[in-house]
């Protein structure tokens, strides 16, 4: 595969050479072109070393645009990869604006765009980068990441530059539109869960859970990059809105339950990846509960369980749980995927340094009549894979000429 890699003037173009190898290992050549404040970032010769080109960074380069001009490297690209991404390229990409060779190439290309966006987290939520990635997003541009982690500014929220082993991994995989064509979920629609409720107590306190929504977002995030239509019940949490995916905000159990049986029509997956709170406050007063006793009792009741109110539907979405364990996890997982009726389970460990709130994780998949395991990795790299192992799980069972539906419902969110 021939990517074309647009290096921009990020602090994230150090790891440029990593991506390149990354890239290599894989099978690609790689062709860079650098816009001029990349090179304050990373050196042209280190580039050139690890990518074994030499490095083009100027339109006016009469030389090299003599030995393969700007047009023919838009042709021999079979995909244009930016990363990192800065605020300025999407800014200028949205714009149409070729004024450097980077941008040139873009509009002369017909191969797939990708780009990795880095910035500061406050720059990444700004309303005109976020207007300039959903209009990028329109035109077909694939957007990887941001992910969320701590930052060079030394803060920490979304904008930190994908891994570049997933980008890579991405970028050479089946998931790019255009590589191979394929995408697993195109044409079907995917309702996700994800992150915790919140009970509450009395208008000032509230029962929840450690869940971050990572896994779920991750999920929500792969299988919109598969090509199916994406909606994500929500539950608070402090992620970005992962791009290409209808995101409903709720709070409470109850209103998780509302909100995904009012979305659940004509879904085919649904993939319930919520902590849902078992129980609620029997009771919430309207006035905050005053400190006049030694002890006080909460009286809680149970909440509605949707996994089980999705999986009983008559023509009920393929059903996918996650199951959460502190210990058992095998035997619980199992025991839940029967006594639900779920098409899958996934299982995973709560302990010292996986499940909530871990960037990490590693989760066994179960079905009726297999299992596969899955060793630690980032969340968003294991949530490909889930998505891909329940895209191929839902082909086998219900594709094709059998039922439309596939569901994914996970119970325990991280
Ligand atoms: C030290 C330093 C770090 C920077 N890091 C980023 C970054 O991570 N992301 C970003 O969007 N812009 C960053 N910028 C700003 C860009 O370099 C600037 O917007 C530049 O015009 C981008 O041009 P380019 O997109 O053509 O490479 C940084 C600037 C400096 C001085």
């Amino acid at each position: 595969m021939n990517v074309l890699l647009g290096i921009t003037g990020g602090i994230a173009a150090y790891k440029t050479p990593e991506l390149v190898r990354r890239l290599r290992g894989r099978g690609a050549d790689v062709q860079i072109v650098t816009t001029a404040s990349a090179a304050e970032f990373v050196t042209e010769t280190a580039l050139q070393a690890v990518s074994g080109r030499p490095v083009r960074a100027n339109l006016w380069d009469k030389e090299a645009e003599a030995s393969m001009s700007h047009i023919e490297l838009a042709r021999w690209a079979d995909v244009v990869l930016i990363a990192p991404a800065t605020a300025e390229i999407m800014a200028r990409l949205a714009s149409g604006a070729a004024a450097d060779l980077l941008t040139t190439l873009c509009l002369a290309t017909e191969a797939p765009i990708a780009i990795a966006p880095a910035m500061n987290h406050v720059m990444w939520n700004n309303p005109a980068v976020q207007a300039n990635r959903r209009t990028l997003e329109q035109r077909g541009v694939r957007i990887l990441g941001p992910d969320y982690g701590s930052q060079a500014c030394g803060e920490t929220g979304a904008g930190r530059m994908l891994d570049p082993d997933e980008i890579a991994a991405i970028v050479c995989g089946p998931q790019l539109a255009g590589t191979d064509g394929q995408q697993l979920l195109a044409g079907k629609t995917v309702l996700v869960t994800a992150g915790p409720t919140r009970e509450p107590i009395d208008p000032v306190r509230y029962i929840t859970n450690r869940s971050s929504g990572k896994m779920g977002y991750a999920i929500a995030s792969a299988a919109a990059a598969q090509g199916a239509r994406v909606v994500l019940v929500s539950g608070p949490v402090s992620l970005p809105e992962p791009a290409g995916v209808e995101v409903i905000h709720v709070k409470t159990a109850a209103q998780m339950y509302a909100a995904t049986h009012d979305s659940i029509a004509g879904v085919d997956v649904f993939i319930a990846a919520a902590a849902v709170s078992d129980y609620r406050p029997a009771d919430a007063p309207q006035q905050k509960i005053k400190k006049t006793q030694e002890t006080m009792r909460l009286e809680l009741v149970r909440s509605d369980d949707i996994l089980a109110s999705v999986a009983g539907l008559d023509d009920a979405p393929f059903t996918i749980g996650f199951a959460a364990e502190t210990e058992n996890v095998r035997d619980y997982a199992l025991g839940k995927l029967k006594n639900k009726k779920l098409d899958m389970i996934v299982a995973n460990k709560v302990g010292e340094d996986c499940g909530f709130d871990y960037d990490d994780n590693a989760v066994d998949v179960y079905w009726r009549d297999g299992e596969q395991s899955f060793a630690k990795t980032a969340k968003t790299d294991l949530a490909r894979q889930i998505v891909q192992l329940i895209a191929e799980r839902y082909e086998a069972t219900r594709g094709a000429a059998t039922q439309p539906k596939l569901t994914v419902i996970s119970t325990k969110d991280q």
